[in-house]
């Protein structure tokens, strides 16, 4: 389903209400609610909505329990860890339990962090069906989601649920949940915005399936609840019968 919605604005307003909706479903029929996160800067807005009132007022917090879908290889205070950016925006700002907080800390040792990150995935779910209920995702320009980045050896995962992966050209490593992995969420929301993923968004949704120049191509939730959430400027260039415009 693709959601056209005329600013990052209106968007952040639909994708912070469709949460705190879901959050409520999942309560209500397994009493509790996993999440994980996505990092960059478009789910910054969605954030802060969702730690203001009216949202903040509505949603079960108590129940809540994040994860990231994916998270750079540094120290969790640095201003390119997406833990510090929902904690900010979001986290420190709602009484979510904090045992209940999972942030992935792979500053010192990407692999073994990897492996750890899986193991408390584990422990979660415990003898449960390892489906997050939401999983919500950026998109680059180059195509890649969480960091499932292109020609990275993550692609071709099949049995991990999170790997590392290092980016020779940020000289980075980060950590990031596997497609096999995220593609048992119960569903799967991204977030794009600004016309600078326009073309991208257009090769992912109609371009021929080339998932490993376009990794977000990768991303097919089994239960089929997949969701766009675009700007008219990220939607430009889809083909008019597409888009639907919200209010
Ligand atoms: C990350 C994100 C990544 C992000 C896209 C889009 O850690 O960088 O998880 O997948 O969602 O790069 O980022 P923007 O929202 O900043 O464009």
């Amino acid at each position: 389903m693709i959601e056209v919605y005329p600013d990052l604005e209106s968007l952040s307003r639909a994708a912070a209400a469709f949460i705190v909706a879901q959050a409520r479903q999942a309560v209500a029929a397994r009493g509790r609610f996993s999440l994980a996160l996505s990092g960059g800067g478009t789910p910054r807005r969605t954030y802060e909505l969702l730690a203001s009132p009216p949202l903040a007022e509505q949603a079960p917090w108590d129940r809540f329990h994040i994860f990231w879908g994916d998270e750079r290889c540094v120290p969790l205070d640095n201003p390119l860890s997406n833990a510090r950016l929902a904690r900010a925006a979001w986290l420190d700002r709602v009484p979510i339990p904090p045992a209940q907080i999972h942030p992935l800390d792979c500053s010192r040792d990407p692999a073994a962090a990897s492996r750890a990150y899986e193991a408390e995935l584990r422990e979660f779910f415990g003898d449960q069906p390892p489906r997050l209920d939401l999983v919500l995702l950026g998109l680059g320009d180059n195509g890649h989601t969480a960091s499932l980045f292109p020609g990275t050896p993550v692609l071709e995962e099949t049995m991990r649920w999170a790997s590392e992966v290092y980016l020779s050209g940020q000289n980075l490593y980060r950590v990031t949940l596997t497609a096999p992995f995220l593609n048992q969420a119960r569903r799967v929301a991204f977030l794009v915005a600004g016309g600078g993923k326009a073309a991208v968004v257009r090769e992912v949704l109609h371009g021929p399936s080339d998932p490993r120049r376009l990794p977000a191509q990768l991303i097919q939730p089994q239960t089929g609840g997949l969701r766009w959430f675009l700007d008219l400027a990220a939607a430009a260039a889809l083909p008019q019968a597409d888009p639907t415009l919200q209010a």
